[in-house]
């Protein structure tokens, strides 16, 4: 079958797109307020580089060299034991998984973007109680707004890579840097911005522990879009001349430069209001909302375009969420993309609804399991355990089960010799130990 292509910069940005998600604008400053800042920060920085980047290219490689859905060009690269390899590729349904409470989350966003409009809450207590009453008792609301996730991202990939995923992606991307760039030049002639620094830049260790360790690399994971075939997925569609070292420098650079840019954003307004940091998921639900209150109507203004920005870093994510599974069906199973999109996006749309009605009192008893209710549960098995062990199958896969010349050759176009010895050691010697320290880390946080 022939496959619709994306164009470079197309593929840029959608890859970007994908990248820069709720991750970096709702997730990473919240994480980096809960683990105290800057040494947090370090340590992110050190994984996205370190190892996100090299498992960014390998990924890309086999989508790159295998042409097709994940599971298939795990089997296809695969020198020997195929059928077993193939089973690798079933890391594209985490993506699903993913996109239940996901899709949930830009539910909320939507939903913040008319409270925006019509009026923010006068004070954090007043923001905490209709947080708290739309998590508990806003089933209807709720599942009004997942519905509306879930056609926006179900009807973009019904339309394709062409003129559903890359148009997307070419309008909305360039509009969330414009807003966020906007947004962090007004964020530096306040004086919460220099607080604001040096809370993400000036590191007290004390804050690191096993704990940190896990949760910065889960989520470099999670923000790179990485180990659950997005990015491999996408790379099935990439034009046959491109340079993927830097293709994914590009999409590196601009996620870390999103989420910095989001944390000093967030940070400024907060520290120029008075308020916490460390407010964990609430902090641009609850402390946000009352601190634009407190603006005035410039306070509305950038309360509006706030969400609006979250919405579409969402959305380009929640595309590339789908579209593995989608085009495992279509490849596989020969189903049209239509009903590929369906049932692919009616199971999300399903299982969000459960995700969401285990926050609610009516049904949280009925949808918890020992520690964590369902939504909980979704979101720590996949980001700090599917998403590690998707990376670590893809670095073995490509340190040391496809051959090593095909894997240069590959990369013929993408780096020189030296540039391959030190890509390839990282990949072989240091990404499968490090993921396997975090993995048995893991089991301390279980038990
Ligand atoms: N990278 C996205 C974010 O930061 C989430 C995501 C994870 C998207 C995995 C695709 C794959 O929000």
């Amino acid at each position: 079958m022939k496959i619709a292509r994306f164009s470079r910069l197309g593929f840029i940005l959608a890859a970007a797109g994908s990248a820069v998600g709720l991750g970096n604008i709702w997730k990473f400053p919240y994480i980096a307020g809960e683990n105290g800042g800057g040494a947090f920060v370090i340590v992110y920085l050190i994984t996205v580089f370190g190892i996100g980047f090299s498992v960014m290219i390998a990924e890309m490689l086999i989508g790159y060299m295998g042409r097709i859905d994940s599971v298939g060009s795990f089997e296809k690269l695969a020198p020997q034991n195929k059928s077993t390899w193939k089973l690798a590729g079933f890391i594209g349904f985490t993506g699903i998984m993913i996109l239940t409470f996901y899709s949930v989350v830009i539910g909320w966003i939507f939903h913040y973007i008319s409270v925006a409009l019509v009026s923010l809450p006068s004070s954090v207590e007043e923001a905490e109680y209709s947080f708290t009453q739309l998590l508990q008792t806003g089933i209807g609301t709720q599942i009004f707004y997942h519905t509306l996730a879930f056609l926006t991202t179900t009807i973009i990939v019904i339309k394709g890579i062409k003129s559903g995923i890359e148009k997307m992606n070419y309008i909305l991307m360039p509009t969330l840097i414009m807003i966020l760039g906007g947004m962090f030049i007004y964020a530096t002639t306040l004086d919460g911005f220099s607080q604001a620094l040096d809370f993400m830049f000036n590191p007290d260790w004390s804050k690191i522990n096993s704990e940190t360790l896990v949760t910065a690399v889960g989520h470099a994971f999670f923000t790179l879009s990485l180990g659950m075939a997005s990015i491999l997925t996408y790379s099935a569609s990439l034009p046959k001349k491109i340079n993927l070292t830097r293709t994914s420098l590009i999409i590196v650079g601009l996620d870390t430069g999103i989420a910095i840019i989001a944390g000093l954003i967030l940070f400024t307004f907060l520290f120029q209001y008075g308020e916490e940091p460390s407010k964990g998921p609430g902090l641009v639900f609850i402390s946000l909302p009352a601190v634009f209150y407190e603006m005035g109507s410039m306070g509305t203004l950038l309360a509006v375009l706030f969400f609006i920005s979250l919405a579409f870093a969402g959305l380009t994510s929640a595309v590339s969420l789908l579209e593995p599974m989608v085009q495992y069906l279509i490849d596989r199973y020969k189903y049209t993309r239509l009903s590929a999109s369906l049932l692919a996006g009616g199971f999300f749309y399903i299982i969000g609804i459960l995700a969401l009605l285990a926050n609610t009192k009516e049904y949280s008893e009925l949808l918890t399991f020992g520690s964590r209710n369902l939504f909980d549960w979704i979101d720590f098995i996949t980001a700090s355990v599917l998403l590690p062990l998707g990376g670590l199958l893809i670095s073995i896969f490509i340190g040391y089960v496809v051959p090593k010349e095909q894997v240069r050759a590959g990369l013929k176009s993408s780096m020189n010799d030296i540039g391959f010895g030190v890509w390839y050691f990282v990949l072989r010697y240091l990404v499968p130990p490090a993921l396997i320290v975090v993995m048995l880390n893991l089991l301390n946080i279980f038990v």
